[in-house]
This record gives C-alpha cells, sequence and structure tokens, in this order.
C-alpha cells in the first residue's frame, strides 16, 4: 500500500495515448516494497500541449518523469539540458529534475544491453548485429549496441532512406562499427543472416499478428541469437521460428524492466529490488 503525504515526491509518465502503459504498476510495484514517500501517475499530454505540459511539470515540483510516444523527441527543446546518450540518439525516455532544471536521459539504451545480457547472455563487443528497422527503437538500438563496441552492424528498413540516414548519423560517431544498409528482401537477408551473431527487431511487426512475410531465419547460423522488442504478445512469429529452431532468444520485456529500472535509481537514488519490475510487468501482461 502507497501512503500518500503532504511530502510525496511525484513520478510520473507523459505519453499520448498513456492509458496503456505498464509503467506505472512497476514503479509503483517499487515504491511499494520500498515503503519510500513516492507515487508514480499517468499524464497524458495531446501533442499540441506538450511545450505547457512540461512548463507545468516544472512548476508543480515533480521529481522526474519517463517520456514516451509520441514525445520522445517533441520534448528535448522543452527540457534545459539532455545527456549524451540522448542527444545522440535524439530522444529522452527519462526527465530528472536537477535543482530547477529538467534534465532529459536515455535510459532506453542501457535498458536493452542489460536485457541481451541477461536473457540472452550476449556480449555485443566483437559481433556482427542485424537490426530489422530504422524508427526510434533502432536510433537507441543502434546508439547502444555502437557504444558497447560491436564490429558491424547492418542497418535493414522497409524504407531505404531512413535506414540511410540512421547510418550516415553514427558512422562518424562510431569509427569503430562497420555500417552497412540491407533491405528486407529475403535473398538479401539470407546472405546477413549467415554472417551475424545476432538479431534485433526494432520495428512494431510482430504486434496485432503482423510477421515478417518472407524472413529467411533458416539461415541464421546455430549459435545466433534473436532479440525481439516487441513484449505483447510474449511470443512473436519471429520469436516462435526462433524457438523451434533451438536458437536462444528473448522478447522486449526484460528491456521495458531494466529501462525502468534504470530510470527509478536516477530519480530515487535507490536500486529497486531486483527481479521486481519484470516480474510486475509480466503479471499485468497476463492480466
Ligand atoms: P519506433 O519509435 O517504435 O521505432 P517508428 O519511429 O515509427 O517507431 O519506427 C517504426 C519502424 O518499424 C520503422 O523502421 C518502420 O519502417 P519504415 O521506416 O519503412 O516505416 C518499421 N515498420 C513498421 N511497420 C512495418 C512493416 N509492416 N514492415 C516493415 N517495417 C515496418
Amino acid at each position: 500500500m502507497i501512503r500518500i503525504t503532504g511530502k510525496t515526491r511525484v513520478l510520473g509518465i507523459v505519453g499520448w495515448p498513456v492509458g496503456h502503459s505498464l509503467s506505472p504498476a512497476m514503479h509503483n510495484a517499487a515504491i511499494a516494497a520500498l515503503g519510500i514517500d513516492y507515487i508514480y501517475v499517468p499524464f497524458p499530454v495531446d501533442p499540441e500541449h506538450l511545450g505547457p505540459a512540461v512548463e507545468g511539470l516544472r512548476r508543480l515540483g515533480v521529481q522526474g518523469f519517463n517520456v514516451t510516444i509520441p514525445h520522445k523527441s517533441a520534448i528535448i527543446p522543452f527540457l534545459d539540458r539532455v545527456s549524451r546518450e540522448a542527444g545522440l540518439c535524439g530522444a529522452v525516455n527519462t526527465v530528472r529534475r536537477d535543482g530547477d532544471l529538467l534534465v532529459g536521459h536515455n535510459t532506453d539504451g542501457a535498458g536493452f544491453l542489460a536485457s541481451l545480457r541477461e536473457d540472452l547472455g550476449f556480449d555485443p563487443r566483437g559481433a556482427a548485429i542485424l537490426v530489422l528497422g530504422a524508427g526510434g527503437a533502432a536510433l537507441g538500438a543502434v546508439a547502444a549496441l555502437s557504444g558497447a563496441g560491436a564490429a558491424r552492424i547492418i542497418v535493414a528498413n522497409r524504407t531505404a532512406e531512413r535506414g540511410a540516414s540512421l547510418v550516415e548519423r553514427f558512422r562518424p560517431v562510431f569509427g569503430g562499427v562497420g555500417f552497412s544498409l540491407s533491405s528486407l528482401c529475403p535473398g538479401e537477408l539470407a546472405g546477413h543472416l549467415r554472417t551475424i551473431d545476432l538479431l534485433v527487431n526494432t520495428t512494431s511487426v510482430g504486434m496485432n499478428g503482423t510477421r515478417f512475410e518472407d524472413l529467411p531465419l533458416a539461415e541464421l547460423r546455430s549459435g545466433g541469437r534473436v532479440y525481439d522488442m516487441v513484449y505483447a504478445p510474449a511470443e512473436t512469429p519471429l520469436l516462435a521460428a526462433a524457438r523451434e529452431r533451438g536458437l536462444t532468444c528473448a522478447n522486449g520485456l526484460g528491456m521495458l524492466a531494466s529501462q525502468g529500472e534504470a530510470a527509478f535509481s536516477l530519480w530515487t537514488g535507490i536500486e529497486p529490488p531486483a527481479g521486481l519490475m519484470k516480474i510486475t510487468l509480466r503479471r499485468e501482461l497476463e492480466g
């Protein structure tokens, strides 16, 4: 049970819509377990009113908040500063109050790397990785993988120009990474799948009954791993195919929990109880 007092510090999530978010459940579970005087609430903010809403959060003394779709990039002009990680991928998922300043961070990258380590036993150092997608989630993933010392990253996107602009953004920053581009054509993907250590899906394909129709997963070598950022459904068609082939694979639940753990620590200075956020998410998803 969370007790609200005159000194309760407020955390929350800014998004539109925000009603589906699992973040209030996982953060409030950690707050309750630790018995600290915080509360985490949803803030539905229409894109038209993002600026005044951020100013309101500042004036109301909110301690920190998460930022989700569609505001992760749009919020940057309304903040006082952003961290190096957030600046690099042009996206903020966590804002912390530092005195009077609102500082933007990005814990998605750290959450992704933590989940690769914990759920797949995978270290990107020296690895070759095929990333499907070139949207906001791909930017965070490619920045994190590059920063963690990946040797080679192939970006395969439906819209070629978007893939190219992602690679052009990171090539000058990460000189040690060999970047290349691919289409989603099965023949081209097959060639890449034979040479990589990890396949990452950053697109929304897999949600709502969608699937990659012609992904030649059989070409992935037997030690290759598969990470799907989608977590609902828990097993996408891509993950089902990977499991059938005996490949080590994981969905995005671990990333969601780990980015939350990192945000929570940034705001409170306290690490949430190990595993609690992930268990809470699983429980919420299973209804
Ligand atoms: P997010 O912030 O979640 O990454 P986004 O920026 O809208 O969302 O990016 C969505 C990504 O999923 C893009 O790479 C998109 O490909 P396009 O750049 O061609 O639009 C990809 N995507 C979405 N639906 C897809 C589909 N049916 N097939 C292939 N790629 C798809």
